[in-house]
């Protein structure tokens, strides 16, 4: 290996135990390819085995708390223990060689156009005509809110019973959580909304459930939290950075293992904002320093967003403790390795002519031809 890359190679211990061997991660990603009832299909643990070495944090795609609150029809879920054996299949083959296996939990609020068809519902925390849906959403009770919270704690007992090392709570992306967070989305008068506190609430009841259900199954259980560090979009404010900034704070003093900052959309690992429209805040520099420094060393911080090279990885760990790739894992499952290996020119980008040995499965190629926005992968529409 070339000596430049050895902070990569760099162990890293959790909180509560666990240790990675090294700073490579696995972003969360869908991949289209669950069975009906949610479970892990054949395509789900071949794509999986493929990638069981790309680094020591591995984290599934997004897995819904509940059957029928899917944002597609080939979304993981885990709404009942029946489901615990088949995922216990998925985390057993992601812990193969040694990687900590971390299951992203997610609820996809207005995004549940799935179950908005099967069920003629798409729960929100406030009933608003989205421009961007075609469908009206349904506004949640108090009731169904906290059937929800509940729902995320067991979603966490059911995954850490099947084998996971941990989850991670999927604050991040304009999903429930995130619509709770986000002054456009929550017009709530109650305990859930008006205020930026009340704004707060839901976030964190679910970060407590789920810290108590992991840990009653694991007391070393890895718990992460993914957030998107703005909602911003042009005229459109959700929330400001020091808005996300006062959530981190306190998930910080949480008993978490990890902060994950989601960089989806033009967001670059080192970008001053994160989407194209110009950042609402006093704090100067990259959007991971300034978390990184709020942080204080009290939660390691996984960052993610372009990283496609080995330069590109050593840099962003001037930004984050832990490097996470999403396009990077689809595109080269061997990438450490590579590097590891002193062969880090060798790093391949373009999928064309190698889908077959990168187990990319169908449904994933089907939505990218569908041209549904995701980061692009290079080759993928040509092969
Ligand atoms: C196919 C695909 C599916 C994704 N699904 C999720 C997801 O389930 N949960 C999530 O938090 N982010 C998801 N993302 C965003 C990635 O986790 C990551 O933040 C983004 O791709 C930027 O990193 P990259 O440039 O290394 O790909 C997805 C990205 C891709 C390409």
């Amino acid at each position: 290996m070339n000596d430049s890359y050895h902070r990569l190679f760099e162990p890293l211990a959790f909180k509560h135990g666990p240790q990675l061997k090294n700073r490579f991660a696995m972003c969360p990603m869908v991949v289209f390819a669950a069975n009906e009832d949610g479970t892990p299909s054949q395509e789900d643990l071949d794509y999986f085995r493929r990638r069981n070495q790309f680094g020591d944090l591995l984290l599934t795609g997004a897995i819904t708390i509940s059957e029928h609150i899917k944002g597609h029809p080939q979304q993981l879920s885990i709404a009942s223990d029946a489901a615990i054996p088949a995922f216990a299949e998925l985390a057993a083959v992601m812990k193969a060689h040694g990687g900590k296996a971390v299951a992203q939990i997610q609820h996809p609020g207005r995004e549940a156009a799935h179950g908005y068809k099967q069920t003629g519902k798409a729960y929100a925390p406030s009933s608003i005509r989205f421009p961007f849906l075609p469908y009206q959403v349904t506004e949640l009770n108090d009731d169904e809110i906290w059937g929800i919270i509940e729902a995320f704690g067991l979603a966490a007992r059911r995954l850490m019973q099947a084998g996971f090392d941990g989850v991670e709570i999927h604050g991040a992306n304009h999903y429930l959580i995130q619509q709770f967070f986000s002054a456009y989305s929550n017009k709530r008068e109650d305990d859930w909304g008006g205020t930026l506190a009340k704004r707060m609430n839901f976030a964190k009841e679910v970060t407590k459930a789920v810290i108590k259900a992991a840990r009653a199954e694991n007391p070393q259980a890895i718990i992460g939290y993914r957030i998107s560090p703005e909602e911003i979009h042009g005229e459109t404010v959700g929330y400001t950075l020091d808005e996300a900034l006062l959530l981190i704070d306190w998930l910080a003093n949480m008993n978490l293992d990890f902060l994950d900052v989601s960089s989806a959309g033009s967001g670059n690992f080192s970008s001053n904002a994160y989407k194209a429209f110009p950042r609402i805040s006093a704090q100067q520099g990259a959007i991971n320093t300034i978390i990184r420094t709020l942080l204080n060393n009290r939660l390691p911080l996984v960052i993610s967003g372009t990283i496609r090279s080995a330069e590109e990885a050593l840099d962003a760990l001037n930004y984050g403790d832990i490097v996470a790739m999403g396009v990077a894992a689809l595109s080269d499952p061997d990438f450490k390795a590579k590097i590891a290996a002193g062969k880090e020119q060798q790093i391949n980008m373009n999928v064309a002519g190698r889908l077959a040995d990168l187990r990319l499965p169908s449904g994933l190629i089907a939505v990218y031809k569908q041209g549904v926005a995701l980061p692009q992968v290079e080759g993928l529409l040509t092969d």
